[in-house]
């Protein structure tokens, strides 16, 4: 991933739930696996990633590995477990790494996540910090929206950006931010930046994968549909149905 800096080639991170979708995107011969928290919202049904437990990131993680990706598979901590005991959250990414095959975890947090992370990272776990939009804060937030527009706002994102450098993420996760500033962080860190929503001047691109298939029922203004698939999917189902009533099949 640290060549995505230097090589100029946009690394390329899509989200990936399980079996099916990890052999769907190994096919597409991408960089990375997220095993996203937005499995909550996405698959299972969740408003949001709140609800989200550590079994369910290990049951879907373990189920991503099975597929055997070439692509690094990085999951998901969820929702409250970065800011509570230590020593708990370092027994969690030792079970998600050596039971359930991750090979890097994505920490969503500000500055004041960049300790833990340190800790993390001389512990041996790969880190790879989220910042901007974090979804794991929408019930502290009221909703979703673009972060860093303010000064103020900015430069804390700024300020999270550096600290999880110099604390020893392998990447920064940048979302829903401005592209100016998505390129200045990107300009001043040594580490890749990969964006959702940021522009398109970071080192990649992260998105999620049912958004750009057309599986989800709301997706965000930024993923752009590649294929419809959901339609698809019904309209292929409902001609079985019809054989089936004709008992064609
Ligand atoms: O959980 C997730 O899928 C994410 C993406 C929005 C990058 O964090």
């Amino acid at each position: 991933m640290a060549r995505a800096k230097t090589a100029g080639t946009p690394l390329v991170c899509i989200t990936a739930y399980d079996a099916v979708t990890a052999r769907l995107a190994t096919a597409a011969d991408v960089d990375v696996l997220l095993v996203g928290d937005s499995v909550g919202n996405v698959v299972l049904g969740f408003e949001n990633t709140v609800p989200v437990t550590v079994d369910m990131m290990c049951h879907h993680c373990a189920a991503v590995a099975r597929a055997k990706p070439d692509a690094l598979i990085a999951v998901d901590i969820p929702f409250g477990v970065a800011h509570g005991d230590f020593s708990e959250l370092l027994k969690i990414c030792m079970r998600l790494m050596q039971e359930c095959g991750a090979e890097a975890v994505k920490i969503e947090g500000g500055v004041a996540m960049a300790p833990t992370i340190e800790r993390l990272v001389a512990a041996g776990v790969p880190v790879w910090a989220h910042i901007g939009l974090q979804a794991q804060r929408v019930m502290a937030e009221g909703g979703y929206r673009k972060y860093g527009k303010s000064e103020l706002e900015a430069k804390s994102i700024f300020d999270a950006a550096k600290a999880h450098e110099k604390a020893g993420s392998f990447a920064l996760l940048l979302e829903m931010i401005p592209e100016d500033l998505a390129k200045s962080i990107t300009e001043a860190v040594s580490i890749p930046t990969v964006g959702i929503g940021a522009g398109t001047a970071t080192d990649g691109q992260i998105l999620v994968m049912h958004d750009i298939l057309g599986l989800s029922p709301q997706k965000p203004s930024f993923a752009k549909i590649y294929d419809n698939l959901g339609s698809r999917a019904t309209a292929a189902i409902a001609a079985w149905r019809d054989d089936v009533r004709l008992r064609k099949s």
